[in-house]
């Protein structure tokens, strides 16, 4: 364990549930998992956990979103200010995280979580700075204050999650009342839609549909503004009531 507190670090740790007495630092981030972490749930989730697997998303993942600019929800979609706070779940390599601390600027924070050693130790080395901090927690478990952040992004990792009703919980309880919450997904909902889920929960990938994801953020109380599919992606918007 490292004994220098990165900057965003040290900021995300008045939002924490319960203040570790030294905050176990490893390879720049935060890692409140140690040697609990979930088992992969399928052969994805054991990818984006291995090196190689961290190596090759990257370039994949900023290309495509390069080409489809709307995959990365916007600050004006998330209605996150500036000098506030966003989280983003399941943040793999950490760009996303990282464009969330400039529409945040430099009086706010932007914080990744993720599970993956490989993909936070990719994240903290290229894109950690005074408001740019990532942190090794469960989706399902997080390890942050009711009503502490004002933007959540979760892009491509509800799929992941053997409990992604649990994440929404999460999602719902940490959020500030009116703040909102992004969701993509894989998604399919054309002729044949059951056929391909059935054969992309054998890989470990779950499809629910944006329609069962919005009846899920409805029963935690979020109201839920915009969902839809066009393949191969489902989209989510929610927000909190004030
Ligand atoms: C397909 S990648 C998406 C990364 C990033 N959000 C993006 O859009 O490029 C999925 C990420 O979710 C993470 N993940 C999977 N299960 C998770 C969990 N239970 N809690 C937090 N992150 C998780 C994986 O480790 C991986 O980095």
């Amino acid at each position: 364990m490292e004994t220098v507190l990165p900057e965003a670090v040290r900021r995300t740790l008045p939002l924490l549930t319960s203040q570790p007495d030294s905050p176990p630092v490893r390879d720049g981030y935060l890692d409140l998992l140690g040697g609990d972490a979930p088992a992969p749930s399928g052969f994805f989730q054991s990818l984006w956990e291995s090196r190689l697997g961290t190596v090759v998303y990257e370039p994949v993942q900023s290309g495509v979103r390069k080409v489809f600019a709307g995959l990365r929800p916007s600050a004006r979609r998330l209605r996150l200010p500036e000098g506030g706070t966003a989280l983003d779940v399941g943040c793999g390599p950490g760009n996303v995280t990282a464009d969330l601390g400039r529409d945040v600027g430099p009086g706010g924070l932007a914080v990744g979580v993720d599970v993956s050693r490989s993909m936070l130790r990719r994240a903290a080395s290229a894109y950690a700075g005074p408001n740019v901090g990532f942190v090794r927690s469960d989706a399902s478990a997080l390890p942050l204050r009711t009503d502490s952040v004002d933007a959540i992004t979760c892009l491509m990792v509800l799929q992941l999650l053997p409990d992604p009703e649990g994440a929404i919980a999460e999602f719902a309880r940490v959020l500030v009342p009116g703040g909102r919450a992004a969701i993509l997904l894989p998604g399919y909902a054309g002729p044949g839609a059951g056929v391909v889920a059935t054969v992309a929960g054998v890989a470990g990938v779950r499809l629910p549909g944006h329609e069962a994801i919005a009846a899920t953020f409805e029963r935690y109380g979020m109201e839920v503004l915009d969902a839809g599919t066009t393949a191969p992606v489902a989209r989510l918007l929610a927000e909190k009531p004030r």
